[in-house]
């Protein structure tokens, strides 16, 4: 059996990749380990394989409790945990320094100390900043970092820590960048769970700016997939966009929703824009596509679908977060706005 050690799989996309690894090897034991943040859920981890799942509540800044729980010559540590909501982060981003980058080297320190095989650190494409809207340019592998938030910020900061610990003392890194991702379980201060929700509730969906600003969606799974290859088959030191070419302004996003729920665009309610908004972003996946034989498997009108599909059936899991501490942060954000 490998042993891997799975940091923030109780979030959206580290459930996602926490349950594809164990549908598809058989081969593969999980320790996922989790602080159980706001965006944390153990909803999202129920009727996984206990023999090779064991979740362990900590946080990736105490050493401590990493040094417990992290085995001995584990085949790799991915590091999923993180604040990872652009707003929050203008709001306050002491909180995005001390997970995204203290936290990240705690782990490598951790790695190190346990012998782990492989480092594999989830990042994302803003590291790499904006693009022009009106322009063919793409993200890829070698562009430059120039992150424009505080989240942003962190994730290259930690990402400049992977690379000295692989410099330093020859860690065995690789890093992954992608996109906006988008499916089930998606806390809904983000995008679409937001729009899905709030349409849903025959609420007003406010949207930032002129709705113009372009994002790279990709289907959750699909990034979980390229994680997994570049893990298995990426070089020591890679470092591998993953998008699946499909660019969309937010107001095509939020109005496809509208469509597909039936409602009226008149709900859209455009609001102030976040501070620093990024215009553009686009990756370039042709290294992730060449090299680790990765794919998309899901096109944006199918992730859609069964995306709102799932909202719709989980009405429970979204309104148990909806009537929570979320109402505050929910009305701090918008609520001046949509009551204008
Ligand atoms: N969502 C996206 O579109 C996207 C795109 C590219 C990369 N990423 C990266 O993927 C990773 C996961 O993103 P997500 O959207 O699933 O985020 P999320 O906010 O849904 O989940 C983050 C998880 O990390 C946990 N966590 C937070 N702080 C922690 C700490 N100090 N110790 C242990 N656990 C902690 C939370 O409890 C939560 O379960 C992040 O590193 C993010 O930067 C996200």
């Amino acid at each position: 059996m490998k042993k891997i050690f799975v940091t923030g799989g109780a979030g959206f996309i580290g459930s996602a990749f926490v349950k594809l690894v164990l549908e598809e090897t058989s081969d593969v034991e999980i320790i996922n380990f989790d602080a159980l943040t706001y965006a944390g859920n153990l909803e999202n981890l129920k009727g996984l394989d206990a023999t090779r799942h064991k979740f362990i509540k900590g946080d990736i800044c105490d050493k401590d409790a990493v040094l417990q729980a992290l085995p001995e010559n584990a085949d790799a540590l991915f590091n999923f945990a993180a604040e990872s909501h652009v707003d929050r982060s203008i709001s306050s981003a002491s909180e995005f320094v001390l997970t995204n980058v203290l936290g990240t080297q705690v782990l490598i320190d951790a790695a190190r100390a346990k012998n782990v095989r492989r480092f594999i650190q989830v990042s994302t494409d803003e590291v790499m900043g904006t693009l022009p809207e009106d322009d063919t340019a793409f993200f890829r592998e070698d562009s430059p970092l120039e992150p424009n938030s505080p989240y942003a910020a962190s994730k290259a900061a930690a990402e400049h820590f992977v690379r000295a610990a692989r410099e330093t003392f020859g860690v065995d890194t690789v890093i992954t960048r992608c996109g906006n991702n988008y499916g089930p379980r998606q806390f809904p201060e983000k995008l679409i769970p937001l729009m899905i929700s709030n349409a849903m509730n025959g609420e007003a969906l406010p949207v930032y700016g002129d709705g113009k600003n372009v994002r790279d969606w990709i289907y959750v799974e699909d990034h979980a997939r390229a994680i997994w290859l570049a893990y298995e088959k990426g070089e020591k030191g890679g470092i591998y966009n993953v998008g699946a070419r499909n660019e969309r302004q937010n107001i095509e996003v939020v109005q496809s929703i509208l469509d597909a729920l039936g409602k009226p665009h008149s709900l859209i309610k455009y609001v102030t824009d976040r501070l620093g908004h990024d215009r553009r972003y686009a990756i370039d996946a042709a290294k992730t596509e060449n090299e680790l034989g990765w794919k998309p498997q899901t096109t944006w009108e199918e992730g859609l679908q069964k995306t709102i599909r799932w909202y719709q059936e989980n009405q429970d899991w979204t309104n148990h977060i909806r009537n929570g501490a979320y109402r505050d942060y929910y009305q701090k954000m918008y609520g001046a706005s949509l009551s204008a």
